[in-house]
């Protein structure tokens, strides 16, 4: 796989065709830390409808961290999964007290946090700080395997290969870069997974990546397959 070629390829897709989410351009790190804990297992457009009420309820670490908890809890009510913020609030409480209100630049340090694990860790670091990690979520997981036709293995070796492949195609950083290019790649990386490389029905004729894809156009065969057979 030529991954210069792959980059490029993607990147131009992603400039022209990504969803303008309200997180996609923004400079400050809690608000890409807030935006990735919530979209962990939560659909989009609930996401989008949380994140700005409470921005405005809570707009710094540090107004999250004064919060009392139940609060915090009822601007969540709708997201599910109440334990992310539980963490997110205890983890604004230590940055405030351990940590100067700042929250760390690198993904080794952001993993020490309550609530940001692997994938956090790697998308905030990337996205918000620029630091060269792939960032690996379900949707990565599924353009990775059917890009390089690697079977779905569920143990240690199987997610190596996906770590692996991921971080083979993250750009480096560049001395004086003047764009994120880790960060916009991996976000292009989530977003043709969430739109193109569907689970079920991958649209992809539509893929910026097709002719690179070691299982273009497979998903598609068999119901179109058993249709001109009758
Ligand atoms: N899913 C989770 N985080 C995302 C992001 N930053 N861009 C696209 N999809 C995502």
């Amino acid at each position: 796989l030529d991954a210069a070629l792959f980059r490029r390829r993607l990147m131009s897709w992603y400039r022209t065709h990504a969803r303008e989410l309200p997180w996609r351009h923004v400079s400050d790190p809690y608000r890409t830390w807030l935006s990735e804990v919530m979209l962990q297992q939560t659909r989009v457009a609930a996401v989008v409808e949380h994140y700005q009420s409470f921005l405005r309820r809570f707009p710094t670490i540090l107004a999250l961290a004064l919060a009392p908890e139940s609060e915090v809890l009822a601007l969540w009510s709708g997201l599910g999964y109440y334990r992310r913020a539980r963490m997110l609030h205890k983890a604004a409480q230590f940055l405030i007290e351990e940590r100067g209100g700042i929250l760390p630049g690198t993904a080794a340090e952001l993993r020490t946090l309550p609530g940001i694990g692997e994938y956090t860790s790697a998308a905030i670091a990337s996205i918000a700080f620029g630091e060269s990690v792939a960032v690996v979520d379900g949707n990565v997981e599924r353009v990775l395997l059917r890009l390089t036709g690697r079977p779905e293995q569920r143990d240690a070796a199987g997610r190596a290969f996906v770590q692996q492949q991921a971080s083979a195609l993250v750009p480096n950083r560049r001395i004086g870069e003047q764009t994120n290019a880790a960060g916009d790649h991996n976000q292009a990386m989530m977003e043709l997974g969430a739109t193109l490389c569907l689970p079920k029905a991958p649209l992809c004729l539509h893929c910026p990546v097709y002719a690179l894809c070691k299982t273009r156009g497979e998903h598609l065969t068999p119901p179109r397959a058993a249709q001109l057979s009758r």
